[in-house]
């Protein structure tokens, strides 16, 4: 288990390690959007993790080819479904 904190709630909670931050988010509520599935291939589930992003799976290709046609990417920016959570605490920013 880990802890997942969510912002702009504030709000934490105990998630599985080894899931992706997309399925953890909708497993405890909250409001992500997923157009395309989980496939890398809509952007809708862009997100800024501005604590814990080492503890996250690292960006592979598909990911990154992707983040690159987002307008106002960050170093922070990751797919919420292609970054699988590790064992420690992560921090994300719905946007
Ligand atoms: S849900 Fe479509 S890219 Fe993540």
């Amino acid at each position: 288990m880990t802890t997942l904190t969510v912002l702009p709630s504030g709000k934490s909670y105990d998630v599985a390690a080894g899931t992706s931050l997309l399925k953890a988010l909708q497993s405890v509520g909250e409001a992500i959007i997923s157009k395309c599935g989980g496939e890398a291939r809509c952007d809708s589930c862009h997100v800024a993790v501005p604590v814990g992003k080492k503890s996250l799976s690292k960006i592979q290709r598909v990911e990154n080819e992707k983040l690159d046609g987002i307008v106002g990417i960050g170093s922070n920016s990751r797919l919420a479904c292609q970054a699988v959570l590790g064992e420690e605490a992560v921090t994300v920013q719905l946007l």
